[in-house]
């Protein structure tokens, strides 16, 4: 079945197991449906051994109403989007390639506030497991020794100002080696395998993600933007730094000094202005990947 012809209800009535699988073994199943659906912890995990991108996958099950907490995994994505309309690609069962679906009940101006939240989640549960020091670039960048382990692209539908769901897609770098990565990214780029020498399993990474999530994710919808902004500044390698604002042809340069109640990264420039950088790119310096 082609992500085209996905249809949440009958996917859901046909495939649906009402327990939690004992997931090693999941892909080694060849038998297994296009998705197929899991269930970790509280989310229903939709299982694809290809599609377009997961991102592409899970809005439409958004439209199609599928529940918040619905996540789409894929082993391989032919069209795996980035932020700023870039690329993301990675063959087939390298990284670990899903997206979540929510229906958080959030004024759109907060939904930055999301990839945050995500940065965080990720960061720790990559920690958890791997035991390395991981950071986040602002927004959403997880850095591993300056090189980009991971990243994060939050899509969404809303109406009027509110958003109907948010689709938060995430690439981690679990098992590449150098060669997997495209050569323009060969310098910039690691992962887990890279770093500790070993290869990880993916369904373990994407359960303590799960697992991370809904601590966070709850007490975010309870407690609202300062715990986000709590948790980010928890791991962030951002705040403190001389950073570089790279907006189209121009560049700013200044202290990355906070983070504003709607996600914004704050600048101070040497002349004392404050600038709220949102959805441009930044450059922490040549050690850390831009
Ligand atoms: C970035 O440019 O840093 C964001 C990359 C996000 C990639 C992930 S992989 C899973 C999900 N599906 C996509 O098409 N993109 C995101």
């Amino acid at each position: 079945m082609s992500h085209n012809e996905f249809n949440w209800g009958r996917s859901m009535g046909a495939y649906f197991i009402p327990r939690t699988y004992q997931t090693g073994s999941i892909f080694q199943k060849r038998c297994l449906p296009e998705g197929y659906t899991v269930k970790f912890f509280n989310s229903q995990v939709a299982l694809f051994r290809q599609v377009t991108s997961t991102n592409l996958v899970a809005k439409q099950l958004g439209n199609d109403g599928a529940p918040a907490g619905t996540v789409v995994w894929s082993q391989y994505q032919s069209a795996g989007r980035g932020r700023l309309k870039r690329h993301w690609d990675s063959p087939p069962d390298r990284g670990l390639l899903f997206s979540i679906l929510i229906r958080p009940k959030i004024n759109i101006q907060k939904i930055p506030l999301l990839t945050l939240l995500t940065a965080a989640v990720t960061a720790e549960a990559v920690n958890r497991l791997s035991n390395l020091s991981v950071g986040i670039k602002w927004p959403n960048d997880i850095l591993i020794n300056g090189k980009k382990l991971c990243g994060i692209l939050a899509e969404s539908s809303f109406y009027r100002n509110e958003a109907d769901y948010v689709v938060i897609g995430i690439g981690i770098n679990v098992n590449h080696e150098r060669s997997d990565f495209p050569a323009e990214v060969q310098p910039t780029a690691t992962s887990l395998r890279l770093e500790l020498g070993y290869v990880g399993s993916r369904v373990r990474y994407l359960q303590e993600f799960i697992r991370v999530w809904n601590m966070h994710y709850n007490q975010f919808l309870h407690k609202g933007e300062d715990y986000v902004r709590e948790i980010w500044i928890k791991h962030n390698i951002t705040l403190g730094r001389e950073v570089t604002v790279l907006n189209g042809e121009q560049s700013i340069q200044g202290k990355a000094t906070g983070i504003s109640s709607y996600g914004a990264l704050l600048i101070e420039t040497p002349g004392g202005k404050i600038y709220e950088c949102m959805a441009d790119d930044i450059s922490l310096g040549k050690e850390y990947y831009r």
